[in-house]
C-alpha cells in the first residue's frame, strides 16, 4: 500500500489500524506525522513525490494494492500540480484491480471510477480501480 501525504499521520494510521497486514510505503516532504503514528523508518520516503516515487519504481511496479493520495491543501494551483503528478506516477505502480483513494480528482488511463460508500459525502473523496 501507498500513502502519499503523511502530514500528521491521521490517515497513514487509520489504514494501518485496519489494513495492517501489508505493508505501507509512505511519502511525504517531511516528517511531520503525531508520535502515535508515525510509520515504519524503512517505508518513509522524504522528499518531493516527483523524485521518491519513482526511484522505488523497480520494486513497485504493479504490486500496489491500495493507494492513498491525500496531497491537497487550499491552494489551488498547488492541486491542479499534485493531482497532475498522482495522475501520472500512480498508474504504473498500481496491482491490477488496485484502488486509489484521492482527496482531489484524478484523471487516470486504463482505470474506472468506483461508487463511494453509503454515507460518504460526494465531492471530498475519490476512489478509482485499475481495470483487469
Ligand atoms: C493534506 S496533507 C496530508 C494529511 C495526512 N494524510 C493526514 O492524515 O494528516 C498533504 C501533505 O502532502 C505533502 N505534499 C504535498 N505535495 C507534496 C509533494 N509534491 N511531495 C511531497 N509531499 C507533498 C505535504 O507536505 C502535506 O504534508
Amino acid at each position: 500500500m501507498i500513502e502519499l501525504g503523511l502530514g500528521l499521520g491521521r490517515t497513514f494510521d487509520h489504514l494501518r489500524r485496519n489494513l495492517g497486514d501489508r505493508a505501507i510505503y509512505v511519502f511525504d516532504r517531511v516528517n511531520a506525522a503525531y508520535p502515535e503514528c508515525q510509520p515504519d523508518p524503512a517505508l518513509l520516503f522524504l522528499g518531493e513525490i516527483e523524485e521518491t516515487l519513482p526511484a522505488l519504481h523497480q520494486s513497485l511496479a504493479g504490486k500496489v494494492v491500495l493507494a492513498n493520495s491525500d496531497l491537497g491543501s487550499f491552494d489551488r494551483e498547488s492541486n491542479h500540480r499534485v493531482a497532475d503528478m498522482s495522475g501520472r506516477l500512480l498508474p504504473s505502480v498500481m496491482a491490477p484491480g488496485g484502488i486509489i483513494m484521492s482527496d482531489l480528482p484524478l484523471n487516470l488511463g486504463g482505470f474506472e471510477e468506483v461508487d463511494l460508500p453509503p454515507g460518504a459525502q460526494q465531492g471530498c473523496y475519490y476512489l478509482y480501480r485499475r481495470a483487469g
